[in-house]
């Protein structure tokens, strides 16, 4: 049975304690296909709730840093507070790999509570540095939105239906914004400001200025802009995305990154890209070529929906 015939089931009113039943056996059952599990994590992060958050929890018990990143990733796209006692876990276990890590802070700033303040202060010095850069984006985005909270401003909404780790900066010329993206002496913070203004002006021409930080030297910046790219679908990025997969001797969770946005862009280029990496010797990025693939399939299938209630799936 697939999600979509689960869904199917829902509207038809089974019980949703077998709909919980059925997600966390595919979600948690390792041998089962990975797009499959995500397609279920999705359904989950879509129906929200407790349940959900518990049964996403248990995930983390797994081998695939792809999964447990993007199980990371959904608890914080579900901005529900009781999300948080799990992500600080996860933070806070410093044998996990970084790139979960690294979701679990952005996650734990996406939901925007103070009470992370303290734990996201603890790694702001990580010696993995896209955890500490994390944290240190987290706690100015946890900062920002306590004052938006309190009306005190009201900048940065998205017109993107994720949860941005910085609020985007509308106020600026394309020319003030590449000048502030590029500048490595401003805060990350600022920067992904800077790059989410950019991607919500849309054009080719801030899609050229957006490939320019693929040379920055913080690994973590040069994923945002993957990630960016993918939730654009430009085609315009597609050459830069296959340039920077092909690059070996970039880390996995940025090529991981480039395979995803590929998989949400789609075309035909992008499926050959794909197909040609799904058996790379980086497990992460060998992984997201078969998640980008089942993505690219159903961007081509005319599936209204990834999984069920969700239009866009490559917000990581
Ligand atoms: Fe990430
Ligand atoms: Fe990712």
């Amino acid at each position: 049975m697939t999600v979509s015939e689960v869904d199917c089931l829902s509207t038809q009113g089974i019980a949703k304690d077998n709909l919980y039943s059925y997600l966390s056996d595919v979600l948690l059952n390792k041998d089962i296909e990975l797009h499959e599990r995500f397609r279920a994590l999705f359904t989950l992060k879509n129906i929200g709730g407790q349940r959900s958050i518990e049964i996403i929890g248990q995930g983390f018990d797994d081998e695939s840093a792809l999964l447990k990143h993007e199980l990371a990733y959904v608890l914080g796209q579900m901005k529900d507070k009781a999300a948080i006692p799990i992500l600080i876990s996860v933070l806070d276990n410093v044998q996990e790999e970084p790139m979960v890590r690294h979701e679990a802070a952005e996650a734990l700033g996406a939901i925007g509570d103070e009470s992370s303040l303290c734990i996201l202060e603890k790694y702001k010095n990580d010696p993995e540095k896209c955890v500490s850069e994390t944290c240190e984006i987290a706690i100015d985005n946890i900062k920002f939105e306590t004052l938006r909270n309190k009306g005190i401003s009201s900048e940065g909404q998205s017109s993107f239906s994720s949860i941005d780790p910085a609020p985007s900066l509308a106020t600026k010329s394309l020319e003030e914004l590449e000048c502030l993206y590029l500048d490595d002496s401003r805060p990350l913070f600022e920067r992904y400001r800077a790059m989410f203004g950019l991607r919500n002006e849309g054009s080719e021409r801030a899609v050229e200025i957006l490939a320019k930080g693929f040379g920055d030297k913080s690994e973590l910046f040069r994923h945002e802009v993957a990630y960016v790219f993918g939730q654009m679908q430009h085609p315009a990025s597609v050459p830069a995305l296959i340039k920077v997969l092909d690059d070996k001797n970039e880390v996995g969770m940025v090529r991981h990154e480039c395979a995803e946005a590929l998989g949400s862009i789609a075309t035909k280029e992008c499926y050959d890209v794909l197909k040609a990496y799904s058996n790379d010797s980086n497990r992460v990025v060998r992984e997201s070529c078969l998640v980008a693939l089942d993505m690219y399939e159903h961007e081509n299938s005319g599936e209204f929906q990834y999984a069920n209630g969700v239009n866009n799936f490559n917000d990581n």
